[in-house]
């Protein structure tokens, strides 16, 4: 095994050893085994339920393993507590901001530092100046769009020293130029010599801005390597359960289901709808009939989606509503 796969080189930022954990009966991580080098933004996919802010938790601390290892710069971590995992420079950014609304931007992220505060808030301007983004640092928390307040979860890491950061499907919120703007951001970082593990449910963006890709299945890493190795297609062969390919689920509906439609008029009705994330969307929603989301997409990225629906924002195609409704 090479060193990068044992994750004992020096520059191996992080890395996690057979860490299992498991709820009541549900066993949710089957022994998992994960690096993030110096520099590597390490995309990490998979279904809803298959563990992965479950191991995130665990590498901040917030929850204990029933089993494994972590190692932070080749150092062993002794204790999981999320005080442990950011003195080791591990921080998260959730996908939900978590800030104090009538707090300003400057005591939001600058809450939990003893040091002085001119002192930190001359290295916190530096921080925005050398992301490119500046942020008033006066306003309050609750006038921030979702982005900025993203941003301010992100300056807390960063003013931590932060070698690790961990991004919760960063973009679920974001505007086109939001998301741009943020991957400016991580492109950075990973030049800094940052690792980042970005969780997502995008397909895309692994291919924008990771350089590594792990899928997890069922508390199982299925699939990892460096992202130039894959390809769309054999990333969604990994998603998808063992014996079933892209065009069966297409077949089926994704769920299986065998209901006969026909003589049946869909309610609700999408062609070729495209968006940021989604492409060529077709779908039909019939009254009084159990609805799921075929495809490779979570509830998150469904409640994204809303806006498209109602028409807020431009995208190809556009949403029919029929009589009934
Ligand atoms: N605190 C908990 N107590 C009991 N079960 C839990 C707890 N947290 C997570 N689980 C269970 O662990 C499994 C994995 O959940 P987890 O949130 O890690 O998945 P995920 O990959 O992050 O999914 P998603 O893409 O929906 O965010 C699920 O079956 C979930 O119900
Ligand atoms: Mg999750």
């Amino acid at each position: 095994m090479s060193q990068a796969e044992t994750g004992d080189s020096k520059d191996m930022l992080l890395s996690a050893r057979g860490v299992f954990k498991t709820f009541g009966l549900n066993a949710v991580l089957k022994g998992i085994d994960l690096n993030v080098g110096k520099g590597e933004v390490l995309a990490l996919i998979g279904g809803n339920g298959a563990g992965k802010s479950t191991l995130m938790k665990i590498i901040m601390g917030i929850y204990q393993p029933d089993e494994g290892e972590l190692r932070v710069a080749g150092e062993k971590m002794n204790s999981f507590k999320p005080s442990a995992a950011l003195a080791k420079g591990i921080y998260m950014v959730p996908q939900e901001p978590m800030l104090f609304p009538n707090m300003t931007v400057e005591e939001n992220v600058l809450i939990g530092f003893k040091e002085n505060t001119g002192t930190l808030r001359k290295r916190l301007v530096q921080i925005m100046d050398d992301i490119g983004w500046r942020l008033d640092l006066t306003r309050k928390a609750m006038s921030l769009s979702i982005a900025e307040q993203q941003l301010v979860e992100l300056l807390r890491g960063l003013l931590r020293n932060a070698r690790v950061l961990i991004l919760d499907e960063p973009t679920s919120a974001l505007t086109f130029d939001e998301v741009e703007s943020l991957f400016k951001i991580v492109q950075d970082l990973k030049e800094k010599g940052i690792g980042i593990i970005y969780i997502t449910h995008r397909l895309a963006e692994v291919f924008q801005i990771a350089t590594h890709v792990a899928i997890m299945r069922d508390g199982v890493i299925t699939l990892r390597g460096k992202v130039a190795d894959f390809t769309r297609e054999m990333l969604v062969k990994g998603l998808l359960p063992p014996n079933m390919d892209e065009s069966e689920m297409k077949e089926n509906g994704g769920s299986g289901c065998t209901i006969n439609y026909e003589g049946l008029k869909p309610v609700f009705e999408l062609q070729n709808y495209s968006g940021y994330g989604f492409e060529d969307i077709n779908l039909k929603i019939y009254r009084e009939r159990y609805w799921e989301w075929p495809g490779l997409w979570g509830p998150d990225e469904r409640n994204w989606q809303l806006p498209y629906l109602e028409g807020i924002r431009s995208s190809r195609g556009r949403p029919f509503w029929t009589a009934g409704m």
